[in-house]
């Protein structure tokens, strides 16, 4: 199970201009807490509400169609090819960083069990394209295209690219080797994949993109890379009983949310950082940054009053950020709350031989590469103490499928938990949207003609 540490946002640790009284506060709040838990567990399987997610760990019928699809395709391919942008991808990129072998795609075939490399495009840079489409051999590679709208220009057009080549590659076949991952009911990807008959995943209704890596979106890769995507299940449900408690005190989520709340509205502290102290985590804080990005950050609250909320999230991880921004961290402004995850064990320990122990660096020898990274988060930890800055710690048992799953749900419950706190709609993006409608106007998009006029004018006063 995970653990979370709030001991160094306390006053008692960080003082009385930064710290927080928690006892004080988990008691103030303990009934709204328990309202928002109530709310959301009876909204969420309302239309309109977006909180199917929760419903995640328990969607054995897509489990059992993802497996049976990874077993039929087991061994025909050597790539994966993942398309996508923003929440499409980001949890399939966080997740199968962290757990699958280091390094992985650089690994013999008998290393990888013979399962397929993967590889994301979650971006139109054209260099970026051209460079992995000149090494790929599409013969070999399944693509799985990830749009929940099925419309969304940077994915299409990456999927034209690529449907075209293999097409070429592999003349009407190149069906077998697409899978579409949309919505279910609209889309544009939704019907190609109907005419052209590419074998389909739905992503459920009410569930938006940045909250949907425990869907189809990401379970299909996972599982076609080997992961075990039961585990995964088991591990949000587990969780998510734990979660459910209305008791603050008991509710790990809860008191993730309320601390950051305040922190933001008593103590001025209006970013979040992430930062795991493991390589292997280091783009769990990309899919954080997302899903705090664009579920907090709105203009209006629920009553239609501008409000301007959002935490600024901000993604580092250990001991490598301690070169990059912790001299931020701890001596500009002291407005951001540094969340810490500890790993309690890693797969393996790395012994730092006794060499050189004549010269300044011998004290290192003898010692475990995993025991200087330990001293390096502790360090770190105190030194933002010292500095009166707030943090909270995290700590994971070890890397693996059920308690990534545990972490990733945890924190978007507690993301929902924050929304509500805030009294704005954690689930949609307006601001995304409206920067959508002036691509497509630029484009050449029917339908978006009148808006292409103002936007040129608009774009003259920039030039
Ligand atoms: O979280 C979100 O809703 C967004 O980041 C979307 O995932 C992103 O815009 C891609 O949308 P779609 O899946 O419709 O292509």
């Amino acid at each position: 199970m995970l653990k979370l540490n709030w001991k160094c946002t306390d006053i008692s640790v960080l003082g009385q201009e930064h710290g927080l009284n928690i006892e004080q506060e988990f008691n103030d709040y303990a009934g709204k807490i328990s309202d928002i838990i109530k709310s959301l567990n009876q909204r969420k399987d309302k239309p309109g509400e977006c909180l199917q997610w929760m419903n995640l760990g328990y969607n054995e019928e897509t489990v059992w169609y993802v497996k049976e699809f990874a077993s039929m395709v087991e061994g025909r391919f050597d790539n994966i090819l993942v398309l996508g942008i923003g929440g499409s991808v980001l949890g399939g990129i966080a997740v199968t960083e962290a757990l699958l072998k280091p390094y992985w795609n650089m690994l013999s075939a008998e290393q990888r069990n013979n399962l397929p490399k993967i590889f994301f495009l979650d971006n139109i840079d054209p260099d970026t394209i051209n460079g992995l489409l000149a090494v790929l051999d599409l013969r070999k590679t399944l693509v799985n295209v990830i749009t929940k709208s099925g419309d969304t220009a940077e994915t299409m057009s990456q999927f034209m690219v690529v449907k075209n080549l293999m097409q070429e590659a592999l003349g009407d076949d190149y069906r077998k080797n697409i899978v579409a991952t949309t919505d279910k009911k609209m889309g544009i990807l939704r019907q190609l994949a109907d005419q052209e008959g590419y074998k389909i995943f739905y992503v459920p209704d009410d569930i938006g993109g940045r909250f949907s890596v425990f869907s189809s979106v990401g379970l299909v890769p996972f599982a076609l890379v080997g992961l075990d995507i039961d585990k995964i299940i088991n591990g949000i449900k587990d969780i998510d009983l734990e979660l459910k408690n209305t008791d603050i005190h008991q509710n790990i989520a809860a008191q993730f949310a309320l601390i950051h709340y305040l922190m933001d509205t008593k103590k001025g502290k209006r970013s979040t950082v992430l930062m795991p102290y493991s390589s292997r985590l280091k783009y769990i804080p990309d899919w954080y940054v997302q899903l705090i990005a664009e579920s907090l950050g709105k203009k209006y609250n629920r009553a239609g009053e501008i409000v301007n909320a959002g935490l600024t999230p901000i993604k580092a991880y250990g001991a490598t950020a301690q070169h990059t921004k912790l001299q931020l961290f701890n001596e500009g402004p002291n407005d951001k709350v540094v969340t810490f995850i500890r790993v309690g064990e890693f797969d393996t320990t790395l012994d730092i031989p006794k060499i050189f122990e004549y010269t300044g660096i011998g004290y290192l020898g003898g010692k475990t590469v995993n025991d200087l990274l330990r001293a390096e988060m502790y360090s770190t930890k105190v030194s933002l103490v010292d500095n009166q800055r707030p943090s909270l710690s995290i700590t994971i048992d070890k890397i693996d499928e059920y308690n990534i799953a545990q972490l990733l749900y945890m924190l978007e419950v507690q993301t929902a938990i924050s929304g509500e706190l805030y009294n704005i709609n954690a689930f949609d993006q307006p601001g995304v949207e409206q920067v959508k409608d002036y691509m497509y106007a630029l484009m050449g998009r029917a339908g978006y003609e009148g808006s292409a006029t103002s936007l040129r004018e608009k774009m003259g006063i920039m030039s």
